[in-house]
């Protein structure tokens, strides 16, 4: 398992280019399953997830290959069956199963295991899944699911959840006749998700908004299409400049896709805005604390949290970090505290009092995020830190430490 080594203090200057985004990229792979034809997809990132995902879809008779920043995909004839030793290791597999649905009438998927952050439950996807006319068992851990032809319902979910929206969506637009989901997720990555499948020939409305409206279509043709740029990316780079006092510009940033943590990040002190260059994240000044709660898009993005609360350490004053999307996101405060940061919680909300300076130490990384907000303080601390358990990062963060040093950062790979 690969550990950073990190040499701290150093602020950052220059240009990163944002990647292609992890969370749109994944359901856009998954739709494949949906359509006859060949399939280019731009913009796809270097990240763990797409492996797995891709090697998920070779499984499933998906056969595809890289070809400069693009991967081309064609369906062959596809297997139900999506392997436990795969879907364990992440749980967006659970969005095979719209699609085998909707294209085979069946669909063998291992139950995503809870991850670091939570239960994860997939309860709403399956309610809704059995309102279009699908019927599942629970065997050994799988879900083996089976319809003769889905049909359009009019569903309403429990709370917006991403995945099952985006799962829905992918059942919907071959469903016969209409579906309507109400309380659907508004991620940018679900409004990707359905702009790929309208260029496919799908009939999607309202995407974006609380209630999306689906035709279902006999059959969807292969297309050519760009992954949107990955905000969350961009917004942990933005905080990169903050916490080490620089100066970034980010080329390819969604910025319009990032209103809720641009407006907290000036509020604390950073100055943001647009130029030719790209997205100008200014962090020379004084910062101060915040508070902050996390919430379905347009609101502040739980993705975030970490990141934004790893800020807050070194900010003046005190603020209130709450997480109201997943039960368990705060495994980065006690490394964090580690590093000399005085945080301490209280159920869902931890309040977060700003210090000097952070201390380099060796900390664990534990999921996805957290490990990014680990990195974040190392590279603001005094002295070198050590981050342990890497892998969770390379999931979601394509080559982070070559992006970072091309800034000033002192970052070492260090295989173990
Ligand atoms: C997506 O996960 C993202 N992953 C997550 O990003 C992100 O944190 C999350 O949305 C929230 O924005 C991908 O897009 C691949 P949810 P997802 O279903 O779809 C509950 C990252 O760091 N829920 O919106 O799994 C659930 O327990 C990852 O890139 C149910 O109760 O999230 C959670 O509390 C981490 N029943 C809440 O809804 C269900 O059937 C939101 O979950 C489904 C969800």
């Amino acid at each position: 398992m690969d550990k950073f080594v990190i040499e701290g203090g150093r602020p950052l200057a220059g240009k990163i280019k944002i990647s292609g985004s992890k969370n749109a990229a994944l359901p856009i792979l998954f739709a494949s399953i949906l359509l006859d034809g060949p399939i280019q997809l731009n913009n796809i990132p270097e990240l763990c997830d797409i492996k797995t995902t891709l090697h998920l879809l070779d499984i499933l008779g998906i056969k595809y290959n890289y070809e400069n920043s693009g991967v081309i995909l064609t369906v062959g004839t596809l297997n139900p069956e999506a392997p436990y030793e795969l879907v364990r290791t992440m749980r967006a597999s659970v969005l095979c199963l719209g699609p085998l649905l909707a294209r085979i009438g069946r669909a063998n998927v291992a139950l995503p295991g809870g991850c670091a952050i939570g239960a994860r439950p997939v309860d709403q996807h399956l309610k809704a899944l059995e309102a279009m006319g699908a019927s599942f068992d629970l065997e050994d851990g799988n879900i083996i699911g089976k319809c003769d032809k889905l049909h359009g319902a009019h569903i309403h979910f429990d709370m917006p959840t991403v995945g099952g929206t985006e799962n829905i969506i992918m059942a919907a637009v071959l469903a016969d006749g209409e579906t309507i989901l109400e309380n659907a997720a508004r991620e940018p990555e679900i409004v990707d998700l359905a702009n790929f499948l309208v260029s496919c020939g799908a009939k999607i409305e309202g995407h974006g908004e609380s209630v999306i409206r689906i035709q279902g279509v006999t059959a969807l043709r292969g297309s050519r299409y760009s992954v949107m740029a990955d905000r969350i990316e961009a917004g942990t780079f933005m905080v990169a400049a903050g916490i080490t006092g620089g100066k970034l510009v980010l080329e390819n940033c969604p910025l319009e896709k990032l209103g809720a943590v641009v407006a907290k990040l000036k509020a604390m002190g950073l100055k943001i805005g647009k130029t030719d260059e790209g997205t100008e994240v200014d962090a020379t000044g004084n910062l101060s604390c915040v508070n902050v709660k996390t919430e379905p898009y347009p609101g502040f993005p739980t993705d975030m949290q970490a990141q934004i609360m790893a800020l807050m350490c070194i900010a003046d004053g005190e603020g209130e970090v709450e997480e109201s999307i997943f039960e368990n996101r705060f495994m980065h405060v006690q490394e964090l505290i580690r590093m000399g940061a005085q945080i301490r919680i209280a159920g869902k909300k931890a309040n977060v009092k700003g210090v000097r300076k952070l201390e380099g130490a060796p900390v664990m990384a534990s999921d996805l995020r957290a490990s990014a907000s680990l990195v974040l303080a190392g590279l603001a601390a005094r002295g070198e830190s050590e981050v342990l358990r890497i892998y969770h990062l390379d999931r979601g963060y394509e080559h982070i430490e070559n992006k970072l040093n091309a800034v000033g950062a002192c970052i070492k790979r260090v295989k173990q």
